[in-house]
């Protein structure tokens, strides 16, 4: 089983280019298939989640060509049937898009229920809702949510709950809908966003996205394009706190600061320096941290993807601090692993009180899903000592080159896949 092993204590300093946005991806991937006409995408990461996807438009007849590591060309007039149940597509949740993608297209889509993280219970209610007022049936038979319409019209939509997939999930619907669609209390992250604005470089007419209310006047016809994906708000943020809690100095390159507003906002709080330029964010943390409140919020409000790892930077915080996980019910599991490297967080329900600790100390933890293992390996680089970490398969659900791209700003870490790996790892780094 691969693992990391990491040696803490060093500073992470110099600069790191962020890769394309894993949550637009997925959705933009599946929306490809909406024309037969080639499109090309750039900027697409090279991660387990996208590969998954990939590999599910190929099982349905979609030709996917890879140009270069991050550039796919997809056909989707090659397109032979809506049934997708490819085994890699269960374990992940942008398989969802699927359906919106190709109800929008083929009347019809067939996909098997979606995976993903497990940070709690993650209902799919306000996508079928919206799918329902575009009039076509929705039913769940034998692991497959089975969705079709004779007709699908444009309708009034309002959604219960803010929600990044119904709402991505109903435009790509309505793209291709007869007559006009209004989608209200709709998501506004940024990649709500780049998704609306590849389906109108394809044709489509999409008003208001980045908004509450989203419009949308649906075509018959969808046509090819050339579209680069905005760059991950997720992975700069990530970098940006490991940056804060080893003591560092680092850039963020090839990102839109505007993206990254609430984040940097909470580390100039805590005590760190936040410089932004044009496409690129640098992080100095000269001072020692301190503590603060955060609840996360849909965007623009703190991400619940980057609670994890603001956790990490206030457990080194000096005095006590309160997260408030608002998003998901069950995203705090890790906080069991970063006690045992010495933290003194309590969680209660959905909150979290921090105590701020002088150090983590190496420990033999788990990542429990995609961005607590990410933050859990900040944690570790913080940390006095080796912390050797199992289960990166979910890190690598959403990190491309983690280990690589920490070691060029000087980290002390490796993939290991054995004991003796571990020991050389050891003596190499003592
Ligand atoms: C997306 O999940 C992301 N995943 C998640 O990223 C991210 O944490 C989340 O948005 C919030 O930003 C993908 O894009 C593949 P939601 P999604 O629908 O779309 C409730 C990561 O680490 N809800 O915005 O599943 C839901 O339970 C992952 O990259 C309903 O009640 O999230 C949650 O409380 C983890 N009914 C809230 O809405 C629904 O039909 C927001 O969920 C849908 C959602």
């Amino acid at each position: 089983m691969e693992q990391y092993a990491i040696r803490g204590g060093n500073p992470l300093v110099g600069e790191v280019e962020i890769g394309g946005a894993k949550n637009a991806a997925l959705a933009i991937l599946a929306a490809a298939v909406m024309t037969d006409e080639p499109v090309i995408i750039e900027n697409v990461p090279d991660l387990r989640d996208t590969m998954a996807m990939l590999q599910a438009m190929e099982s349905i007849g979609v030709v996917v060509e890879k140009l270069d590591r991050h550039t796919v060309k997809i056909i989707g007039g090659s397109l032979k049937n809506v049934v997708i149940e490819d085994d890699s597509i269960k374990k992940i949740r942008g398989s969802y898009y699927f359906l919106g993608a190709l109800l929008g297209k083929c009347r019809r889509a067939e996909v098997a229920l979606p995976g993903g993280c497990n940070i709690g219970l993650r209902p799919i209610d306000q996508h079928i809702k919206g799918f329902r007022a575009l009039g076509a049936d929705v039913r769940i038979e034998h692991g497959l949510i089975i969705t079709e319409a004779q007709q699908l019209k444009g309708s009034h939509i309002y959604l219960d709950v803010v929600s990044v997939g119904a709402t991505i999930n109903v435009l790509m619907a309505a793209a291709m809908a007869e007559g006009q669609t209004i989608i209200e209390n709709a998501a506004k992250e940024p990649h709500v966003v780049d998704v609306a604005n590849f389906l109108n470089s394809m044709g489509a007419n999409i008003k208001g996205a980045g908004t509450d209310v989203i419009r949308v006047k649906g075509v018959s016809k969808l046509h090819g394009t050339e579209y680069a994906i905005i760059p991950d708000q997720i992975e700069a943020g990530t970098f940006m706190f490991a940056a804060a809690v080893t003591k560092g100095d680092v850039t963020v390159k090839n990102v839109i600061p505007k993206h990254l507003e609430s984040i940097s906002a909470k580390l100039m709080e805590i005590g760190c320096e936040v410089e932004e330029s044009d496409d690129a964010v640098r992080v100095v943390a000269a001072k020692p941290l301190t503590h603060t409140h955060v609840k996360t919020l849909p965007y623009p409000g703190f991400p619940t993807d980057m609670q994890p790892q603001i956790t990490v930077a206030l457990g080194l915080s000096k005095g006590t601090s309160i997260v408030t996980e608002s998003i998901f019910e069950n995203r705090f599991k890790y906080v069991d692993e970063l006690t045992r490297m010495g933290a003194n967080i309590k969680v209660e329900g959905n909150t979290a009180i921090i105590d701020g600790v002088n150090k983590y100390t190496g420990a033999s933890i788990s990542a429990p899903d995609l961005r607590a293992g990410a933050a859990l390996v900040t944690a570790a680089l913080a940390a006095e000592g080796v912390s050797i970490i199992d289960d990166i398969k979910f890190i690598e659900r959403g990190y491309e080159d983690f280990p690589q791209k920490l070691q060029s700003l000087g980290a002390l870490i490796e993939k290991v896949g054995s004991e003796r790996e571990i020991q050389k790892f050891r003596l190499k780094t003592g």
